[in-house]
C-alpha cells in the first residue's frame, strides 16, 4: 500500500456525498427568485418566436391563465414586453402614450383577473419606435435625445402606474430618468409603485432574439447600436456610478444586465449597494444554450441550472429569465 499524503486537510470530507453536498450548499436557485419575461401580441393565437425556443408570444386572451400557472409554480412575478404592429410605430414611439396600447390592456388583464402576481412593467419607447431605438431621435436625428424621452417615459410611467402596474421597469438607460419617474408618481398618488432600475445595462451583442421578439430587430441587416445609452461592456467602475445614481433617485431596486457574461458586475453592484439586486439573464444567454442543447453540445437543464446558480452566487436576489418557468416546473417535480 503506497503511504498516504500527509495532508490533514481534505476539502474532499465535505463533497464524499450527496447528503453533506447537499447540506453544505451554500446558494439556491428557488422559483420565488425568478421573474418570466412574457411577450404579448395583439394576435389572437401564440406566436412561437424561432429563436427563443419554447418562449411564444401570448395573446392577452391567454394571458392571465398563463400568469395563473406561474403563480402555481410559485413564480411571483412577470416582466411583460408588448409587440406592437408596424403600422402602429412612429418615430416618437406615440403608442406607447396611447392609454389603450397592448401594454396597458395587458397589464389590466392580468391585475383583474390574475391580481397577485407582481408586474414588472418595460418603461422604454423601442417596441413603439420605427428605428427600434429607447428614445425620441433629436433634431439631427442622429443620437436618442435624453431630456426629451425622459418626458415621454415619465408620462409612459404613469399610464403603466394607473394601468396597475406594481412597478415599473425603465430599460432605457437615460440619465435622470429614475427621479424624474419617481417624483412623478409621487406627485400623483402612485407612492405604493415601486421602479425597478435597469442601472447597468450594458450595449450588449446578447439582445438578439429579444429584438425578434418585439420586432425592432435590424436595421438594414445590421443589429442596432445603442451604444450613446446603454454602456459600455469593458466598463465597471461605470456601473458602480449608474447603481449609486438609480440608488438616491429613488430605484426601489437594482438591476443589471446581461447577467452570465457580467458576473463581476453584479457582485461590484451586491457590494456597493444594500438595495435588492435583480439581474436579466437575457434572450441570447437563453438562445445560447438552446442552440448547443439542439446540437447535443450541451446538456441543456444541468447548464441551465448551472448558469443560474452562477447569478444568484454572484450575488443577485432576483433573476428575470425565460428559463423560470422550466425552471420551476423541474423544481416542484424533484
Ligand atoms: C429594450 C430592452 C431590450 C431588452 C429588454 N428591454 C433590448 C435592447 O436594449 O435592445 C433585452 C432583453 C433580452 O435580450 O432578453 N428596452
Amino acid at each position: 500500500m503506497s503511504k498516504p499524503l500527509d495532508q490533514s486537510i481534505r476539502l474532499r470530507r465535505l463533497r464524499a456525498s450527496a447528503a453533506i453536498r447537499s447540506m453544505l450548499t451554500e446558494t439556491t436557485v428557488e422559483p420565488r427568485q425568478l421573474i418570466q419575461p412574457l411577450f404579448v401580441t395583439e394576435g389572437a393565437a401564440l406566436e412561437p418566436i424561432a429563436s427563443l425556443p419554447g418562449i411564444s408570444r401570448i395573446p392577452l386572451s391567454q394571458l392571465a391563465a398563463h400568469c395563473a400557472e406561474l403563480q402555481k409554480l410559485g413564480i411571483h412575478g412577470v416582466a411583460l414586453f408588448p409587440k406592437i404592429e408596424n403600422s402602429r410605430k412612429t418615430a416618437e414611439g406615440a403608442e406607447a402614450l396611447n392609454p389603450n396600447n397592448l401594454a396597458l390592456r395587458a397589464i389590466r388583464e392580468v391585475k383583474q383577473k390574475c391580481p397577485g402576481i407582481i408586474i414588472f412593467a418595460d418603461i422604454a419607447l423601442d417596441p413603439y419606435t420605427s428605428h427600434g431605438h429607447d428614445g425620441i431621435l433629436n433634431t439631427k436625428g442622429d443620437d436618442v435625445d435624453n431630456d426629451l424621452t425622459v418626458q415621454s417615459l415619465v408620462k409612459m410611467s404613469l399610464l403603466t402606474a394607473q394601468a396597475g402596474a406594481d412597478f415599473v421597469a425603465p430599460s432605457d438607460m437615460m440619465d435622470g430618468r429614475v427621479g424624474a419617474i419617481r417624483q412623478a408618481l409621487d406627485a400623483n398618488g402612485h407612492t405604493g409603485t415601486g421602479i425597478l432600475a435597469y442601472s447597468a445595462k450594458f450595449a450588449s451583442a446578447f439582445y438578439g432574439p429579444f429584438r425578434d421578439a418585439v420586432g425592432s430587430t435590424r436595421k438594414n441587416g445590421e443589429t442596432l447600436s445603442k451604444a450613446s445609452y446603454q454602456m459600455n461592456p469593458a466598463n465597471r467602475r461605470e456601473a458602480i456610478r449608474e447603481a449609486h445614481f438609480d440608488a438616491a433617485e429613488g430605484a426601489d431596486i437594482l438591476m443589471v444586465k446581461p447577467a452570465g457574461a457580467y458576473l463581476d458586475i453584479i457582485r461590484d453592484v451586491r457590494e456597493t449597494s444594500d438595495l435588492p439586486l435583480a439581474a436579466y439573464q437575457v434572450s441570447g444567454e437563453y438562445a445560447q444554450l438552446h442552440a448547443a442543447a439542439e446540437k447535443g453540445w450541451l446538456d441543456l437543464r444541468a447548464t441551465r441550472d448551472e448558469s443560474l446558480l452562477a447569478i444568484r452566487r454572484a450575488g443577485a436576489d432576483l433573476i428575470l429569465t425565460y428559463f423560470a418557468e422550466a425552471y420551476a416546473r423541474d423544481f416542484a417535480a424533484r
